[in-house]
């Protein structure tokens, strides 16, 4: 008889922004009437750069021509992108990747996703708490969360590093080591941000006791103050014990276009095995790679003037992480977040829980966040609201939420 992977089973509710989704459907069917702000999920809504379209059209019509035509893209991503990528990212900030060392993808939340899958399931993993769900469950999928205990919201077999307003969201070296270490920096869902210095901490705990860190940098394009790091490879040490994910999707709007890539040093090891071969043959066995129009348009994000686009989106986008962070503190919310990232992270009032304020910001203020809850248990008391509206209903959700 056919047995079902019972891991998945283990899994607690549905996918976060499903219950979100289910919830203000509901309410929408209920309150037609009701115009409904959605400050949750973090997509973006400004379109492409002009630069970025026009390289896709010409994309498009070379795939209409024999001479110009592509078919599949090299397993590891073409060598325009590899190239430019290396050299913008990387060399010109003073790192040492090479382009054969990334590889691209179509988004990285396959990518930190299925990135597990090239380590033992006896490994044990430490996540941020709250973060990204992704790292957490593609873990549990493969058999490495334990058990889950509903009353505290963890999995027995993950440790999980609090990140609190104590700590400024910023985790705390963990006393029993583990083998993987996932930090997202800047962090979804707080916008919080590391120093150099703390990161080369990490960098230094990962060495000195033998720990891969998976860092997910897929915000790194809205850092704006100096001393925090794009990179962890800006970090001494990180090419023999870091893995890099990034991804187009924030940087330059391609959530729906699709591309990412993850940097593996080749210097990387684990029991004398570099990871760059692991996951290069799973990347040849399972993936076939983000399709050509899609690779030249990432290109296109790192010239001249696509960068200049992309870079005023940015800002347009932080605009309006201002515009929430400064209208709720005068509210008098307790807020953070919203300088080095799109997000911002507010305390729930008088100590409602994270879905209970949920609740009352869609009913009451037809404002739709995220409860901090859905990204671990340290998230308990918080709601996430993103910087990806357009203005004028970044504003009007403000004002409402001023008013209740
Ligand atoms: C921290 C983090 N990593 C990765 C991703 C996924 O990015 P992509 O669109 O490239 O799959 C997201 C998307 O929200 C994210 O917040």
């Amino acid at each position: 008889m056919t047995k079902v992977n019972k891991n998945y089973l283990k899994l607690p509710g549905s996918y976060l922004f499903s219950q979100i989704g289910k919830k203000v459907r509901a309410y929408e069917a209920a309150h037609p009437e009701k115009k409904v702000i959605r400050l949750g999920i973090g997509d973006v809504t400004q379109p492409i750069a002009p630069k970025v379209l026009s390289a896709l059209h010409t994309a498009v019509d070379e795939m209409g021509h024999e001479e110009t035509f592509r078919g599949y893209a090299p397993d590891l991503g073409y060598a325009f992108l590899r190239d430019v990528i290396a050299r913008k990212d990387f060399q010109e900030r003073g790192m040492a990747v090479a382009a054969d060392e990334i590889f691209i993808s179509d988004g990285v939340k396959c990518d930190c996703g299925n990135i597990q899958e090239i380590f033992s399931t006896e490994n044990t993993i430490a996540v941020q708490d709250p973060v990204y769900p992704v790292y957490v469950d593609s873990n549990v999928m493969a058999g490495r969360g334990g058990q889950y205990d509903p009353s505290l919201q963890r999995f027995d077999q993950v440790i999980y590093l609090p990140c609190t307003r104590e700590n400024g969201f910023v985790p705390e070296l963990p006393a029993r080591v583990p083998d993987l270490i996932y930090l997202c920096f800047p962090n979804n869902p707080t916008g919080a941000v590391m120093t150099k210095d703390q990161l080369q901490e990490w960098v230094d705990y990962a060495n000195r006791n033998g720990s891969v860190l998976l860092y997910d940098a897929a915000y790194e394009a809205y850092i704006s103050q100096p001393d925090i790091p794009h990179s962890i490879y800006e970090c001494s040490g990180a090419g023999t014990c870091a893995i890099e994910f990034r991804s187009f999707s924030k940087t330059a709007g391609f959530t729906g276009l699709r591309l990412g890539y993850t940097v593996i040093p080749k210097t990387v090891k684990a029991e004398g095995v570099a990871l760059w071969d692991l996951w290069a043959r799973r990347h040849g066995t399972k993936y076939n790679g983000a399709p050509y129009i899609i690779q030249r348009a990432g290109e296109a994000v790192y010239s001249a003037e696509g960068r200049k686009q992309i870079q005023d989106q940015i800002a347009w986008y932080m605009g309006n992480a201002k515009i929430i962070a400064d209208g709720l503190r005068e509210a008098g919310y307790e807020v953070s977040g919203g300088v080095n990232a799109p997000y911002i992270w507010m305390r729930t009032p008088g100590h409602r829980t994270s879905w209970e304020f949920f609740d009352e910001l869609l009913e009451q203020a037809n404002v739709v966040g995220t409860p901090g809850a859905g990204f671990g248990p340290h998230g308990e008391y918080y709601l996430r609201l993103t910087a990806f509206g357009n203005r004028e209903n970044t504003i009007e959700a403000v004002n409402r939420i001023k008013a209740l």
